[in-house]
């Protein structure tokens, strides 16, 4: 099916009063202070609970009747239709005709046969290949998968870059508290040949196993890092006397010790990777959206099918609560129309993350490529150019790290950045010594930092304090410095699941808005091509030197004067 071109959000009538709507509170003055003031009920207003989660949004710069307003534009550009032409699999990827399913990968089983695109009836196999990666990771968990040399298998090493690295390892890293199977992961992603050896130098051979991810198998990166790895593996087990140098045993230890995650099954074989030991996945899943696919699959080892399919619920849950929620209270369509706001009406050029929960530390780069890779476009998805800005920058770090970096610049800074707070009731960590609750401590500074950036701290304040009247301004906070706090019971698989889906419909309803196809990445194949055409020139062909521009020539002089 054809899908029709985009609806210029600008041209529409929601769009003017959205204007209109910004004006009337500029002139009345944006006064967060005021607006609580005014309305007792302003917090209630404008909180929502989605899954397990707890919104608010009261220190945003929105009223409640602004929501109208944002459920307005979202009919006008036909938010509606996008989303149900993504679940049911229409090819809104239209720059490379392909469906848009990630929200398929974790339907239940029981949705087996409901949805059949392009001929596939794409649960079954999204299930059935669940089911294969899950008889690997009971396997591996269990010891019953071995290395070469008969020894259980305690560090998966998962080569990947993109989506087939920060997906799992921010999930890696967010449920540490889950690994139950005396398995641990390292996630090796760069080509600088620095991240492979720092990631392999104290590990053992005969325990350690090599996931390698990569959707079209092509992937210059994962590829190197992928050979490299085989050659550190035959190396060390022939030293370790646990190979001989014979075809047959080298050839045994690459099916032991390497499994892969592609779209691109007979590039796996190619590699000499064993079929039997590769696991599958569809074209209709974009690379930063797969962390729910078999690319999760050291996740799966790690932790095990039993929270894997918990964090698949988490998923499934905020899918349904997106597609079925009527805008004018669905907060993960509301929180993607307030980016639009923020970035189309205040000029806002970031949006800061900033997770409180160290296991969280991850989070905010794996939000980067689903964020920016999306929507960082310029041209609409029928080819004509976007008619506003897009594409914020997405950054952060987790609190309280942040608080003694960067939060300066968000408090008393010129530019507006709106920011998510991401916190949760209950620690994986509880405190160990009875005079303090540091958890309790933590939160603390997760509720003062939002209160501080909308309320701020006036001059007569500051004065009150005795204040020297020549500091005092530099001492002055403005306030009304937007914030969402997102609130979780605990950072469970569940939750994980939960926030991953929330922003990736984010970035959807924000797409949608400013016309974009978010499902490409045109943009990252120059950079690819221009690397394979200058690799012969960096060390030996002056022939290809010489068709370089003049920057790169002196560049590489530089490198051949100096290696
Ligand atoms: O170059 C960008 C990109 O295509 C990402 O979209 C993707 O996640 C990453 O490269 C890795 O690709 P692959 O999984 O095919 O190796």
């Amino acid at each position: 099916m054809a899908i029709n071109p985009p609806v210029d959000a600008t041209k529409t009538p929601a769009w003017a009063q959205l204007e209109q709507h910004f004006k009337d509170l500029q002139s009345e003055g944006i006064n967060l202070r005021r607006w609580f003031d005014a309305d007792p009920e302003r917090t209630a207003k404008l909180s929502f609970e989605a899954g397990d989660l707890h919104f608010d949004l009261s220190k945003n710069l929105i009223k409640p009747e602004t929501l109208e307003l944002f459920a307005q534009l979202a009919k006008e550009v036909k938010l509606d239709e996008r989303i149900e032409q993504m679940f049911t699999g229409v090819h809104i990827n239209n720059t490379e005709d392909r469906a848009v399913l990630h929200t398929a990968l974790r339907r239940p089983a029981e949705d087996q046969g409901k949805l059949i695109v392009d001929g596939q009836d794409v649960v079954k196999d999204v299930r059935d290949t669940l089911e294969r990666v899950y008889a690997f990771a009971r396997q591996v968990r269990s010891g019953q998968w071995t290395g070469v040399s008969g020894k259980k298998i305690e560090t998966i090493v998962n080569i990947g870059i993109g989506g087939s690295d920060l997906g799992p390892v921010m999930v890696y890293e967010a449920l540490k508290p889950y690994a139950n199977a005396g398995i641990s992961a390292r996630y090796v992603s760069n080509i600088d040949p620095n991240d492979l050896a720092e990631k392999t130098r104290d590990l053992d051979p005969e325990t350690t196993l090599f996931i390698v991810v990569s959707k079209t198998f092509t992937t210059l990166e994962t590829l190197t890092n992928a050979r490299e790895a085989r050659t550190w593996l035959l190396n060390k087990l022939q030293d370790q006397g646990a190979i001989d140098s014979s075809e047959s045993s080298r050839s045994e230890a690459v099916k032991r010790h390497f499994v892969a995650v592609s779209t691109a099954l007979d590039k796996v074989e190619a590699f000499g990777i064993d079929p039997h030991n590769a696991f599958g996945f569809w074209n209709w899943v974009g690379g930063r959206y797969s962390v729910d696919s078999a690319v999760g699959a050291s996740l799966a080892v790690v932790f095990g099918p039993e929270h894997f399919e918990e964090f698949l619920k988490g998923f499934h849950d905020i899918d349904t609560y997106y597609r079925t929620t009527p805008f004018e209270r669905n907060v993960v369509a509301i929180l993607g129309l307030m980016n639009v706001w923020y970035v189309n009406f205040f000029g806002a050029h970031s949006h800061a993350v900033l997770p409180y929960n160290q296991y969280l530390h991850r989070f905010p780069a794996y939000l980067q490529q689903l964020t920016m890779e999306s929507n960082g476009k310029s041209v609409r998805w029928d080819g004509t150019p976007v008619t506003s800005q897009t594409g914020e920058i997405f950054w952060g770090e987790p609190g309280t790290n942040g608080q003694h970096a960067f939060y300066q610049l968000i408090h008393q800074g010129t530019r507006l950045i709106p920011a998510d707070f991401i916190a949760f009731a209950n620690t994986a960590n509880p405190t160990q010594d009875a005079d303090q609750d540091v958890h309790e401590l933590f939160l603390a500074n997760f509720f003062a930092q939002t209160k501080a950036l909308a309320f701020g701290k006036t001059a007569e304040e500051v004065r009150a304090e005795g204040t020297p009247e020549t500091i005092v301004p530099a001492r002055v906070f403005t306030g009304n410095r937007p914030t969402t706090s997102i609130f979780g019971q605990a950072l469970t698989p569940y939750a994980v699941g939960e926030l991953i889906a929330l922003y990736e419909h984010i970035v959807l309803t924000e797409g949608t808005v400013w016309g974009i196809d978010s499902f490409d990445q045109w943009g990252v194949e120059l950079g690819k091509k221009l690397a394979q055409e200058i690799t012969p020139a960096i060390s030996q062909d002056d022939a290809a030197l010489a068709q370089q521009d003049q920057s790169t020539q002196a560049l590489i002089a530089f490198y051949r004067a100096h290696r």
